[in-house]
């Protein structure tokens, strides 16, 4: 039997993309859309494993659940753990707007992934992506601030100018999910 992670999100974007990564390593996967608590953090992990625990007592074991944001290097850092709150609020042109006349445009996207089982406890993977803040908005596919994040992976493109497996080749995401992955694959061998 093939072995299954249970993937806790209200995004169907997150979903999109873990479920395709997941999938692609012989994972079965189910999305339970929901949305959990997100505590005031500076730390994804702590916000991650807060929710995860939260989730499990709900859904039972065997869960996955990621939490992520953009830091802005001449934001210090913001918006950082307040990604979803600063996006719902001032979208990608509010951050551009913030971004005027600012030449230094480093970015990274930073996620944490929490798995959290009755056998193994919480387990924490993180995935880092380095970018630039581009000029204006590209692009129509991703979500959240993908149309004005251009990774330095890549060719130029925001992360919206990319198809789902461009993205996942080099994101943030597919990194923590990678790590993830190697563990998750180690344990359920034995
Ligand atoms: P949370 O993990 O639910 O707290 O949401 C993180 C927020 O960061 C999302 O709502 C997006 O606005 C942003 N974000 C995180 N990962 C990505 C990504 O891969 N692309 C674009 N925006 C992202």
């Amino acid at each position: 039997m093939k072995a299954s992670v249970r993937v806790v999100t209200n995004n169907p974007g997150k979903w999109r993309e873990i479920n395709e990564i997941l999938t692609s390593h012989g994972i079965n996967t189910g999305w339970i859309r929901t949305k959990l608590t997100e505590i005031q953090s500076e730390s994804l992990e702590e916000i991650a494993t807060y929710s995860a625990i939260e989730a499990a007592k709900l859904h039972g074991g065997g869960l996955l659940i990621e939490d992520s944001g953009l830091f802005i290097d001449s934001l210090n850092g913001f918006p950082g753990p307040y990604s979803s709150y600063v996006y719902s609020r001032i979208g990608c042109i509010g951050l551009i707007k913030l971004m005027k006349n600012v030449s230094q445009r480093s970015a990274y996207f930073l996620s944490v992934i929490c798995y959290i089982s009755d056998a193994h406890g919480i387990n924490l993977f993180t995935g880092r992506c380095e970018g630039i803040i581009a000029d204006e908005p590209r692009g129509t596919g991703g979500f959240g601030f993908d149309p004005i994040f251009i990774p330095l992976e890549g060719d130029g493109r925001t992360f919206a100018e990319m198809s789902l497996d461009e993205k996942n080749a080099i994101s943030h995401r597919s990194k923590a999910l990678r790590e993830f992955i190697n563990w998750y694959s180690s344990i359920t061998k034995k």
